[in-house]
């Protein structure tokens, strides 16, 4: 298994290119189900999850054509994926595989909306919380799914197809309005979703799907009308820049100090996060080429931040925001409301000398004036990168072990960070 020998106490200066970004490649890739023709994404992220779920795809009989790299392409350059869905030999994704990576469980809904049936293996636990799967199977009932579970597998059947219908989700669910979107568009009447997720990943779902012939608007609102269609066509669509990415970088930056463009960031994607940013004292200019972020001189000021859904602070930055507030001059308060378990950071941080008390779903976190160099591990992906950059501010050496965490969701993160001058090396092994 690999790790990542970090030796803390550089700035950062330079320039990250920000990738595409995994959550809104994984629900495309997923939307090429939907279609005898071919799906042409472009910008999609170098990642062991992409990786993934090209597997998975490949079990349903999808080919899936990965282009090379094109003379004059920047080394970061997104890869062009070609996806054609024109045969589908199988319509069911095995537990090996769905359990490996839980969005997998999102070609539900294309399945059972094109092909009449799917038989997909529930997806088990996971480090973040129980992320039960009850409000997408209320989508496909609402739409006239017959479900059953059985074995561990959801049986979806609609032998005659999905009619539209009124989805009104209690709570907002990313993965429920991924899956309402996709489902609504093959089937025949209009369809409300009300209580939508208005993630960015959401509309550029919505984006690729109206280029596919879909007829979605409002997406990006709380409700989104849907008239559905009776076939999909092919479409080319670009992933758009990855903000979790970028506002991970952006505190690494506000960490160590120092100035970097995050090349292809998009600030109205994480306007919350860059105001939480900000307030922790760092310096954030918008310019044409990315978002420039810079701190000098003075010290990290505390924050008190909620996560919330879209467009409030993003769950998937709450562990990045900690490790930053370690190292605050003051007390900061960070409460956790989207996921009940998403705290596995605050063990491995205190490895490093932070001083973090948990009372339930908040941390309460009093900045210490340095923290030291030791082994961490993590458990999912956000906490893995949360002690990175705990790391790149620690006194001497941390020793980052399960790497395939980070792998799964940053793409070369040690090349990006080493640009900008900081001593991270990955030890193979
Ligand atoms: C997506 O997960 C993201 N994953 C997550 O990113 C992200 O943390 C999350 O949205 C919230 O923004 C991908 O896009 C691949 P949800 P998703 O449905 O769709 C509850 C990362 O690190 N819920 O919006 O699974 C659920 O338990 C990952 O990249 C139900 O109760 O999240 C949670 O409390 C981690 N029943 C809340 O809703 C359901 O049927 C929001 O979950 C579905 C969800």
């Amino acid at each position: 298994m690999d790790r990542i020998r970090i030796v803390g106490g550089k700035q950062l200066i330079g320039s990250i290119p920000i990738s595409g970004a995994k959550n809104a490649a994984l629900p495309l890739m997923i939307a090429s189900l939907l279609t005898e023709d071919t799906l042409v994404l472009e910008n999609v992220p170098r990642l062991a999850d992409v990786g993934l779920l090209q597997r998975i795809l490949l079990n349903h009989g999808v080919d899936v054509m990965l282009s090379g790299k094109r003379p004059g392409d920047a080394p970061y350059d997104g890869q062009t994926v070609k996806i054609s869905a024109s045969n589908i030999v199988d319509t069911t994704a095995p537990y090996e595989l769905v359990s490996k990576m839980r969005a997998s469980f999102w070609v539900l809904a294309p399945l059972v909306a094109r092909m009449g049936q799917a038989k997909v293996s529930l997806p088990g636990g996971c480090a973040i919380g129980t992320r039960p799967v009850d409000l997408l199977i209320m989508a496909l009932r609402q739409l006239g799914a017959k479900i059953d579970i059985d074995g561990g597998y959801v049986l979806a059947y609609a032998p005659n197809g999905l009619r539209g219908g009124e989805i009104n989700f209690p709570k907002v669910t990313v993965g429920g309005t991924h899956t309402a979107l996709m489902a609504a568009s093959l089937a025949s009447g209009t369809t409300v979703i009300e209580n939508a997720a208005r993630e960015p990943e959401i509309v550029d779902l919505a984006d690729c799907l109206n280029k596919m012939g879909a007829k979605i608007t409002g997406a990006g609102a709380s409700r989104i009308v849907i008239e559905g269609v009776s076939k999909l066509n092919g479409a080319r669509h670009a992933v758009l820049p990855d903000r979790i990415e970028t506002g991970t970088y952006a505190m690494a930056v506000a960490m160590t100090g120092g100035d970097v463009l995050l090349e292809g960031g998009r600030a109205e994607l994480l306007q919350s996060a860059l105001d939480t940013i900000e307030q922790a004292g760092a310096k954030i200019s918008v310019t044409n080429k990315g978002i420039r972020v810079s701190r000098n001189g003075a010290g990290i000021a505390p924050v008190d931040v909620t996560t919330e859904p879209f467009p409030g602070f993003p769950t998937d930055l709450q562990a990045q925001l900690i490790a930053l507030m370690t190292c605050a001059k003051g007390t900061s308060r960070i409460t956790e409301t989207i996921f009940e378990n998403r705290f596995m950071h605050v063990q491995e941080l205190a490895r490093l000398g932070a001083q973090i008390a948990l009372d339930g779903q908040t941390a309460t976190i009093a900045g210490v004036e340095k923290l030291k160099g030791a082994p961490v591990m993590a458990t999912d992906l956000r906490a893995s990168v949360s002690l990175v950059i705990a790391a790149l501010a620690a006194e001497g050496e941390t020793m980052v072990n399960r790497v395939y965490h980070l792998d799964r969701g940053f793409e070369r993160l040690e090349d990006k960070l080493v640009a900008c001058g900081a001593t991270v090396e990955r030890i193979s092994g």
